[in-house]
């Protein structure tokens, strides 16, 4: 179930929440399948529930019910079935009906992301090189955010944290030192429809001197409820000749210094008990494997986080790498190392966790 589907799906015609209520009532479970088989012809013939995802969500749980062996778990099933249609029940950080958990099934949920494809639609388009999948920003979004809250990204690129927080109703503000890029981002920001009337802008500056707060303060806001972190990988890829540019750090512990301090700047603006995603790679470098990723995780922990999950998502080869595949493949059987197929997507939560302010 898509966000936008969620928006514009209405609930079922009130006649089949009666004839649910109904249902609850009835005292033989040979009845309840009867009923059920009557309204499930009803559904299949007419769509009476609304859209499609009603009607597979409606018929899927009316054959659960159907299924029940005994009476009680029936009614268990139908007053559950009832409350998923009458009420929303949220975990407060998000907009996903908990009621209704089962539909939500492009909603991932397991800590390994093999995404064949990058999403294309729309505006979006790869070619700015590193910038991340659009899949990435639309499951941060439609995990730790509701639709009208305020997500920052402190690493914008060409925006495609912007274009899909403008498709899932969502402010964003992103911070991008190379003013070209911005240019890029503006652009396609533009040409994106904006359904909901979100602001999504993109702003040139250094973000780890940038006064965050005066930045929100411009559009009345004082904090943000989500962050989004996609820094360079270090010197993997030079976006510009920049020396404040995080990719012409001097060393890994001068560019952690810096990323450091966008994370203390950043954990400023977020509200205690949101989230801040930290997408990044590893490196390789002189024979060694330098894990960036975990250095990174240390840094976002020291600045008061705690850790919710790991994601490790495959990554996808560039185009120059894919050419040189044999070499590659012939380096790391020389050189007793594995080639590059990941990277981490971390997931932290502002504040310490119970164990910890216990000080456990
Ligand atoms: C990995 S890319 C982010 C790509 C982005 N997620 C996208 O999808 O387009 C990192 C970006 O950080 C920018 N950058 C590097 N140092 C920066 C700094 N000090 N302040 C702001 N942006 C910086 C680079 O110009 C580059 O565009």
């Amino acid at each position: 179930m898509g966000e936008a589907d969620h928006i514009a799906s209405p609930l079922p015609a009130e006649a089949i929440l009666a004839r649910i209520r109904a249902l609850k009532s009835a005292t033989s479970i040979t009845t309840i399948r009867e009923t059920i088989a009557e309204l499930g012809e009803t559904l299949h013939s007419d769509g009476a529930a609304g859209d499609s995802h009603e009607v597979e969500f409606l018929l899927a749980r009316l054959d659960q019910v159907a299924a029940s062996r005994t009476l009680e778990r029936a009614h268990y099933y139908l007053s559950r079935l009832e409350r998923s249609f009458s009420q929303v029940r949220t975990n407060g950080v998000n907009d996903i009906n908990l009621n209704r958990w089962q539909e939500y099934t492009d909603i991932l949920t397991d800590s390994l992301w093999l995404i064949e494809r990058r999403d294309n639609s729309g505006v979006h388009s790869a070619d700015y090189w590193g910038n991340f999948i659009p899949q990435i920003p639309y499951q941060m979004m439609r995990r730790y955010t509701r639709r009208g809250e305020w997500v920052l990204d402190t690493f914008a690129g060409a925006g495609t944290t912007l274009i899909e927080g403008q498709r899932l109703g969502r402010h964003t503000l992103g911070i991008e030192l190379n003013p070209a890029v911005v240019e890029q981002a503006r652009r396609l920001v533009a040409a994106e429809p904006n359904p909901h009337h979100t602001v999504a802008e993109v702003i040139v500056a250094d973000s780890c001197t940038l006064d965050y707060r005066a930045l929100l303060a411009q559009y009345g806001q004082g904090s943000v409820q989500l962050v989004i972190m996609h820094p360079p990988y270090f010197d993997i890829i030079k976006f510009s000749d920049d020396p404040r540019d995080l990719s012409n750090a001097g060393s890994v512990e001068d560019f952690l210094g810096r990323l450091g301090r966008v994370v203390a700047r950043a954990a400023e603006v977020l509200d205690t008990g949101r989230y801040l995603a930290l997408v990044i790679g590893d490196k390789y470098a002189d024979g060694e494997w330098i894990p960036l990723g975990f250095r990174a995780m240390e840094v976002v922990l020291g600045a008061g986080f705690t850790l919710k999950s790991i994601v490790v998502k495959n990554f996808e080869q560039t185009t120059a790498k894919r050419t040189q595949k044999e070499l590659w493949r012939y380096r790391a059987l020389l050189g007793g190392f594995y080639v590059f197929k990941h990277e981490y997507v971390f997931i932290f939560r502002k504040g310490h966790s119970r164990e910890k302010r216990r000080g456990g």
